[in-house]
């Protein structure tokens, strides 16, 4: 395809200069805090409308708050490409994690835009897929394949907020919601992401491609004891939740390292009433546990759960759990996967296959369509911090090996054909 490589490289130097003028729309001021549908979320959206508009994309907000760009295919119904990652982050996060799959999404559109491709493209920011305010991940890509049911929509962030009135007070309707579907003609789907982890650097390469991303549970724990004075109190008459919580933490570290390919994560913790000279009285606990195996990941998860029952009954503490996402380990599709690996050697970019420990919005978008992941090395395999990062060499070649994706595309005899032109 067409462009100079000094123009990619200017692209991919406007790219990460947008990742970063993203990371200021921020809750929390010094730092990039944005939550589903917080207040910033209106600046990126904003945003992100003027530089898919200038990339001559029309652009809409489903109901969802997702914000989806598409440049038009030849025809009406011409088959639809599906770029996408997310727009929301974890608290004190990088410039990088989600937004990036983004901007470079609008980059690949704004390279290919005018050639004859066969198919329209779509760029969607999901609105949330890191689960931080709602427990539970993935919102965004769950409306987009009709998934975001009543049952979530109803759950509660701490402020008692639940994700349908959260999705009202930003002013959404979601009577629309049926409107965030998917369009008919969606054929693929690519994400590009930083790869969040050590791999590639280690081993000196710019590129990944993701074969399969590791099944996650993610659960709260609340153990339920009773405040008591920290001073009269002997040791055998209280009932300590933080005592028994602290036990059953050490107990998630020593499992997971005894089981290889096991991660498990105590990452959010509250004690309440919260003084240092009052007996804990309730403790409430997250716990991510992820496994490349399915089988794995479940057997651990029954196991934590009785470390947990054992270290509360063990202090008369009472133990309740709710779990707010079982997803199993995806494959990502066989047939997209080579064009990937092909896309990436005409881009003369070295890359391996590799899995993916962290989930995607791929993953949920894979249960309607076809999808590939593209990884971009994480420099000190740092992510979920400020100190993320990428290389523009190295986004220069990602934007490569999209447009040479896209051209392999074009030329599949696999994909649909528009039956209406
Ligand atoms: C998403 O960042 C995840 O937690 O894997
Ligand atoms: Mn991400
Ligand atoms: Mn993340």
């Amino acid at each position: 395809m067409t462009a100079t490589s000094k123009t990619r490289a200017d692209r991919a130097a406007r790219v990460i200069e947008r990742c970063r003028q993203i990371a200021a729309c921020t809750e929390v001021p010094g730092e990039t805090t944005r939550l589903f549908l917080s207040p910033p979320a209106r600046r990126v959206h904003a945003l992100l409308t003027e530089w898919m508009q200038a990339a001559s994309m029309s652009v809409r907000i489903d109901a969802a708050g997702n914000l989806r760009g598409v440049l038009p295919g030849p025809t009406a119904h011409a088959p639809r490409l599906v770029l996408g990652s997310h727009l929301d982050t974890v608290p004190n996060a990088g410039a990088f994690d989600g937004i990036l799959g983004v901007v470079l999404g609008i980059a690949v559109a704004e390279e290919v835009r005018g050639q004859s491709l066969p198919f329209s493209i779509e760029v969607i920011g999901f609105s949330e897929e890191e689960g931080v305010r709602f427990s539970t991940p993935f919102l965004g890509s769950l409306a987009v394949i009709g998934k975001l049911d009543a049952e979530t929509l109803a759950r509660a962030d701490r402020n008692g907020v639940t994700i349908a009135e959260a999705i009202r007070i930003f002013g959404l309707n979601l009577s629309e919601l049926p409107n965030a579907a998917l369009a008919a003609g969606s054929f693929a789907y690519l994400e590009l992401h930083i790869e969040q982890g050590p791999l590639l650097e280690s081993e000196g390469l710019p590129l990944g491609i993701v074969e399969a991303i590791a099944g996650q549970t993610r659960m709260t724990f609340v153990f339920e004891g009773r405040a008591n004075h920290a001073g009269t109190t002997p040791m055998h008459l209280r009932r300590d939740a933080l005592a028994a919580a602290a036990q059953w933490i050490t107990e998630v570290e020593a499992y997971a390292n005894e089981h290889t390919g096991l991660v498990a994560t105590v990452g959010k913790i509250e004690a309440q009433p919260g003084a240092g000279n009052v007996v804990v009285a309730r403790v409430t606990a997250s716990l991510d546990v992820r496994h490349p195996n399915d089988d794995a990941r479940t057997a651990a998860v029954r196991a934590l759960v009785s470390a947990a029952e054992l270290a509360a009954a063990k202090r008369g503490v009472k133990l309740a759990t709710q779990t707010h996402l079982e997803q199993s380990a995806v494959p990502m599709d066989p047939h997209l996967t080579r064009l990937l690996e092909s896309a990436a050697k005409k881009a003369q970019t070295p890359a391996r296959r590799m899995p993916s420990g962290a989930g995607h919005d791929a993953m949920i978008v894979a249960q309607r369509l076809p999808a590939a992941m593209l990884f971009l090395r994480s420099p000190g395999g740092i992510s979920h911090h400020p100190d993320e990062a990428v290389l523009p060499g190295d986004v220069e070649a990602a934007l490569n090996t999209a447009i040479e994706f896209l051209s392999l595309l074009r030329d599949d005899t696999t994909i649909p054909r528009d039956d209406h032109a």
